[in-house]
């Protein structure tokens, strides 16, 4: 029967849940070295305790970072720095110093070796907690340790007007939310009990 729904190759099937939410993770080497990876795989995963997830390929470099260190740092970046989170995706740090490319700055974070970066507008302090694998993928679940955003922009919930979160499509392109909040109300199951 022809339900009028185009089929999708199971290779893209998970783009078909994008727009996702992107992140910037710091990581560094033994030495202290840090390096920054974009990805469009994290989630929470837990709240007591606080865990989240992030989803990197084994031939990432930043996967052997956090291997071996064990620590990582969840950053939110905004669309004012799109292209240096383009960058962060598309270039490895065995070659390049992402942050000496980037200009992006590294801070200090308060628990942990990787440093925030100073661009991003909010910050997830992380240490490896479990590693399982996923077909040719690894889920990195961090405890996390801290979390924190810049002024004026978090209550709860993000102020779209002062942030333009960052999404990825598919491929270089990429979206942002414009701040159109709906609440629908529905029946609480109470009434609907009476
Ligand atoms: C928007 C975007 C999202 C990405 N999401 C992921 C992801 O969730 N997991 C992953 O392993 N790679 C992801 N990548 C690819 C890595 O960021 C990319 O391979 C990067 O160059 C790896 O850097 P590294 O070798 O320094 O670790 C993404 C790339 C882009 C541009």
């Amino acid at each position: 029967m022809e339900i009028g729904k185009d089929d999708v190759a199971l290779s893209s099937a998970y783009r078909l849940l994008h727009p996702k939410h992107v992140v910037l993770a710091s990581c560094v080497d033994r030495a202290g070295k840090a390096n920054v990876i974009t990805l469009a795989w994290c989630m929470p995963a837990s709240i007591h305790p606080p865990l989240l997830v992030i989803s990197i390929a084994p031939k990432r470099y930043s996967h052997k970072l956090i291997e071996e260190t064990k620590e990582f740092v969840v950053n939110v970046p905004t669309m004012d720095i799109l292209k240096e989170t383009l960058f962060c995706g598309r270039r490895t740090g065995r070659i390049y110093d992402k942050f000496k490319e980037t200009r992006l700055t590294p801070l200090p974070a308060k628990t942990v070796q990787p440093p925030i970066i100073k661009e991003c507008v909010a910050h997830l302090e992380c240490k490896l907690h479990q590693q399982i694998t996923t077909g040719d993928h690894t889920l990195f679940v961090g405890e996390i340790l801290a979390a924190y955003a810049d002024e004026g922009i978090f209550n709860g919930k993000y102020n779209l007007r002062k942030v333009k979160p960052v999404y990825h499509m598919g491929g270089d392109d990429f979206t942002t939310l414009v701040p159109e909040i709906i609440t629908p109300r529905i029946q609480t199951d109470q009434k609907r009990r009476k």
